[in-house]
């Protein structure tokens, strides 16, 4: 697909009152809100995509708005700005410099994993290029965070047939005894199903088998509670049908939460093929017993040392104000982490050096930052927002990008449940690159999350986005206005962006 540089860089002027507005703007650049007020978007749209973006403009005029005509009017008249920009990324000397960089990091660390010093070791190269390219302050912030370790695993089914069956370990889970275990498998559909089938737990190994119900946030239930919910009624470990809509026979990794480390027995839990898990079912649904072979030697240690890198250009007009681009370094112990989420990570770090090699620099500091441990549970951001709370009121925007960088489309305004949660709650306006994600959970978390799967073009693409939005944002004449009465907070599920 061809892009021309030329974008229709305007603003649009979100003032979200409440999450009815939101969903009445929902169709084109937003198609998602919280109903915290004051979220305000830069929309770059691309020629491509300009009727869909005309359309969703017209009826944002129609929403009440803090953004001002001369305000308005400021902003547009940065254009040639971000036409230059885009020229610079996606015709001149940035050219596929993005894509290039993120080979040259996962190809060196493609397993960044909480806790583990590999993701340390990418840490301090990350903040060796941010050096390089000449950014202020670049600086490591330290951050607890967990130290989970994927031991040998490995699950045989025994009856009514020999197979082995592809797994891999949830984060945070507990190992088996060295042996392994070997058990009887009591297959379930979904919570409901296991808890009409409580009495029949006991001693078994639950399969679930839940199907994608639509959305990643609908779904990912199964694999952050199943463990503790069939744990209390005596299962002896899970397995989960990994959270995908498409599968080729590929095991799925993630996060997962003993509800209540003191009161439930912690089993082991791991992820399964979709397509094992409907083998299962039917294999049951057949009158068939199933007996399973699970080996697991994963383990927990003490908490470790980690660091949000944070790099910053400009901010000498106006030295306490903040606009922050962003992407997580960490990565699951699977593929390269390229998509999930180095690509985040470059096209921030990528959207600043192209800003300082330009010359662009911005009333505001911009920083990028590279948040630690997001899939491990948001360690990163969480203390972030902690250590930096006096300030948040001075961040005028927090971009993010953790739902991959496709061909964008535009703008997502944030709610919070999502990477910058914890700053999100504390008022700081959320932006994330909407893009076509369609293959996104096809990858996610997976063997398959490697550079190959992503695509030089649509990189640049999500990296000048990303450098025009946050530079005409830091460097308006006021911090962007925003809505400081109490967050309403509603969640909306169908959220691709929630994927710890
Ligand atoms: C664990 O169970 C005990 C007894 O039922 C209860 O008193 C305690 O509050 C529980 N602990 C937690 C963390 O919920
Ligand atoms: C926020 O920014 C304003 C204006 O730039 C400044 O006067 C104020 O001290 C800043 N507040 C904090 C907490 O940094």
């Amino acid at each position: 697909m061809h892009f021309k540089p030329i974008l229709s860089a305007a603003v649009v002027c979100l003032i979200l009152s409440d999450f009815t507005q939101a969903a009445g703007i929902s169709n084109g650049i937003v198609h998602k809100s919280s109903g915290r007020l004051a979220a305000e978007a830069i929309a770059v749209s691309y020629r491509e995509s300009q009727e869909r973006f005309l359309q969703s403009s017209k009826d944002v005029e129609n929403c009440p708005t803090l953004i001002t005509d001369e305000l308005r009017a400021e902003i547009a008249a940065y254009q040639p700005v971000a036409n230059q920009i885009m020229e610079a990324v996606v015709n001149g000397a940035w050219k596929s410099k993005t894509y290039d960089a993120l080979h040259d990091l996962v190809d060196k660390y493609p397993i960044r994993q909480s806790g583990h010093k590999n993701l340390e070791d990418s840490i301090d190269y990350m903040m060796e290029k941010m050096t390089e390219y000449g950014f202020d302050n670049v600086r490591g912030e330290q951050v607890l965070v967990p130290h989970w370790v994927r031991g040998e695993e490995s699950a045989e089914m025994l009856a009514p047939h020999q197979k082995k069956l592809r797994i891999l370990g949830l984060g945070t889970t507990v190992g088996t005894p060295q042996e392994g275990i070997t058990a009887e498998v009591l297959v379930v559909k979904n919570f409901a199903d296991l808890d009409a089938k409580k009495d029949q737990v006991r001693g078994k190994i639950v399969v679930y088998n839940q199907g994608w119900l639509g959305s990643y946030g609908a779904t990912v239930a199964y694999r952050s509670n199943g463990a503790s919910h069939a744990s209390q009624y005596g299962a002896v470990a899970t397995l989960i049908q990994s959270v995908a809509p498409f599968s080729l026979d590929t095991p799925h990794t993630g996060g997962q939460n003993y509800w209540d480390w003191e009161n439930v027995t912690h089993i082991p839990t791991a992820c399964i093929t979709v397509e094992d898990a409907d083998f299962m079912l039917r294999l049951q649904e057949k009158g068939e017993t199933i007996r399973v072979h699970l080996k697991m030697l994963d383990y927990n240690l003490p908490m470790t040392t980690s660091r949000n890198a944070i790099g910053e250009i400009g901010g000498v007009a106006i030295p306490t104000e903040y606009v922050a681009v962003s992407g997580h370094i960490d990565s699951w112990d699977l593929g390269q982490g390229a998509m999930d989420d180095a690509g985040g990570v470059m096209i921030s770090v990528m959207a600043l050096a192209v800003l300082k090699d330009l010359n662009l620099i911005p009333k505001r500091k911009l920083q990028a930052i590279l948040w630690t441990s997001e899939e491990a549970g948001l360690w990163g951001v969480d203390d972030f927002a902690k250590q930096h709370l006096d300030i948040l009121s001075n961040y005028s925007a927090v971009f993010e990008s953790d739902g991959g960088t496709f061909k964008p489309l535009g703008w997502t305004l944030q709610d919070q449940k999502l990477l910058a949660a914890s700053l999100i709650e504390e008022g700081v306006p959320g932006l994330s690159n909407n893009n076509e994600a369609d293959k996104y959970f096809w990858y996610h978390h997976t063997e398959a999350d490697t550079i190959t799967m992503m695509d030089s073009v649509e990189l640049d693409l999500n990296t000048a986005m990303w450098a025009v939005s946050s530079y005409v944002i830091a460097d308006l004449s006021v911090k962007l206005p925003r809505d400081d009465s109490p967050a309403k907070t509603v969640i909306t599920s169908n959220d691709i962006s929630q994927h710890l």
